[in-house]
């Protein structure tokens, strides 16, 4: 490791497993101190004994938990260098089926919530400073029946670039981070129903994404090797979002 970190303090959210815990591992790896936020029912035990990570639990969609997320880098470590905005909930649904319940509630958590995470971060934090949000190739395209899940990270990722040019005054970097598909507890699921092998075919580089694949995309933008870049959105997706989606990629193995 070579001190990326170094003197730095990280606020994540969605902690406690997946991307958001594997860049809290990455952070903290590279020399630097994480806030680590997540839902009060999510288990954050594996940061407990761990004194450069501070942890509060929460709901991101709350005003007062993203104020006092903030408030808790400043009090225990002094500062906030960066926040990696990454909680986010996935969902499949038939068009016609449903109340507009469950897209409030998808649009609240992957898109409002990050509106307040950015405002309460960039308050507080120095020029030089660097925020990044987990959207999806799923917000670059569209999937089957995943119309309100690739709206919210669709929307993110505007987000992202319009952002871009109000932080940049303050000295604030933003950009997005596209996985595509990548092992998590999000996605525990698509071994029992079949979908593994399909997105692994669809994948170029014919493997789904690792945890710590993405955190390092995270890491870096997050970064000040990154000074130069905002307003950007990064597929970290082994190459799926540049296929046309014509040809099925060749088969291969290594
Ligand atoms: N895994 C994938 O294939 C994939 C692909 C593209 C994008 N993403 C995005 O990556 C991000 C991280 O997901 P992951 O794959 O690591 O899954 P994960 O389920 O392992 O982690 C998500 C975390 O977010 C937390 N969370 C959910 N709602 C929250 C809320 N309201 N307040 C606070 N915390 C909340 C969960 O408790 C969980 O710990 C999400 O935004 C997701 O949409 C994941």
């Amino acid at each position: 490791m070579n001190g990326l970190h170094e003197g730095r303090v990280v606020w994540v959210t969605g902690a406690a497993s997946g991307i958001g815990r594997s860049t809290v591992e990455e952070i903290v790896a590279e020399g630097g101190r994480a806030i680590g936020s997540d839902l009060p029912s999510a288990d954050m035990s594996w940061a407990e004994e761990d004194e450069r990570i501070a942890i509060i639990p929460g709901d991101v969609t709350a005003p007062d938990h993203n104020a006092k997320a903030v408030e808790l880098a400043l009090k225990v470590f002094g500062r906030l260098d960066g926040a990696v905005l990454n909680a986010g909930i996935a969902t499949r649904d038939d068009l016609f089926g449903s109340s507009m319940e469950l897209f409030d509630r998808v649009m609240d958590v992957n898109v409002r919530s990050i509106v307040l995470g950015i405002r309460s971060s960039a308050n507080v934090m120095p020029p030089g400073s660097a925020i990044t949000v987990t959207a999806s190739t799923s917000g670059m395209r569209g999937d089957p029946g995943m119309w309100v899940y690739n709206t919210s990270k669709a929307a993110v990722i505007n987000l992202v670039r319009s952002t871009s040019m109000d932080l940049a005054s303050r000295g604030i970097r933003i950009n997005a981070v596209c996985p595509g598909p990548t092992k998590t507890g999000m996605t525990d699921g698509a071994y029992d129903d079949g979908w593994h092998e399909d997105l692994r075919r669809r994948t170029p580089l014919q493997k789904w994404g690792l945890a710590s694949e993405v955190a390092a995309a995270h890491s870096f933008l997050v970064s000040t090797k990154a000074s130069h870049i905002t307003g950007v959105h990064l597929p970290v997706d082994g190459g799926m979002s540049a296929n046309s989606g014509q040809f099925t990629p060749p088969p291969f193995s290594l």
